[in-house]
């Protein structure tokens, strides 16, 4: 399949047409950004091991039965997934306090819930990606009513998925952020990216945070974590 010309490019990845109208190929960059792109870094090796990882949770998702964009990946940063069109929503799910949650409500970090929260942001750079329920999605025509309905279980198929696999990598999934886009046919499938930087990750007995909180919070050995995560998931 060859790369054709640059259609996008977003603060993490490119995307590019290839010679198939159905399929676009998607290259991940290390270029880091953080609370809607006013902080601004590199994480070294970071585009490669977001490309391996989240080609790793697709396909894991797959064999679950969650449809996925992913068609195959090409290289290192290089993924061929199929055309969706994004649903311009964010979707949280939660399995514990931390980051914005804590922070709106006024809570400590690392507060076990009984059940995973869910929650949509509208996807607009412009707003700063506005918190919004499913009602305001539906008014603003986001997405249908039964698009949300499967957006949302299939969000928490995900999350039982991803919470059984890391547990074994003795890592506690603490929230992660999902995508969701249209195929030409309407169907809805997961789209986007599953890292370290769309995840939060915390190691099950010391919890140390393996993911991107240690760029936005300058804690430092940002590379070394998202290297462990890859190791954990890919056994390298
Ligand atoms: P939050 O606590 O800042 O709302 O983040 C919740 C989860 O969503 C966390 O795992 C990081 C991820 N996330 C993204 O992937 N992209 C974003 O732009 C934001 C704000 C969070």
């Amino acid at each position: 399949m060859e790369r054709k010309e640059l259609l996008y490019e977003g603060k993490a990845k490119k995307v590019y047409a290839t010679d198939d109208s159905e399929i676009l190929l998607v290259a991940y960059k290390d270029d880091a950004t953080a609370f809607n792109g006013q902080k601004k870094g590199t994480i070294d090796g970071k585009g490669a091991i977001n490309n391996r990882v989240t080609n790793y949770m697709m396909q894991l998702l797959e064999k679950e039965g969650v449809p996925t964009h992913f068609v195959e990946e090409l290289s290192e940063r290089e993924t061929l997934v199929k055309k969706v069109s994004i649903v311009p929503l964010e979707v949280i799910i939660r399995n514990i306090s931390a980051g914005s949650f804590a922070k709106r409500y006024g809570v400590d970090e690392g507060i076990v819930f009984d059940q995973p929260t869910i929650e949509f942001s509208y996807k607009n750079d412009d707003l700063g990606d506005p918190l919004i329920n499913s009602y305001h999605a539906l008014a603003l025509k986001l997405a249908t009513e039964e698009e949300i309905e499967i957006i949302k279980e299939i969000a928490f198929k995900v999350n039982d998925v991803m919470k059984a696999f890391f547990k074994n990598l003795k890592v506690d999934l603490v929230d992660f952020k999902l995508e969701f886009g249209r195929l030409s046919n309407g169907e809805i499938v997961l789209a986007d990216e599953i890292s370290p930087d769309t995840c939060r990750f915390w190691d099950s007995e010391t919890h140390e945070k393996l993911d991107k909180d240690r760029f936005r919070r300058d804690l430092g050995n940002v590379e070394d974590a998202y290297a462990e995560m890859m190791k954990r998931i890919l056994g390298e």
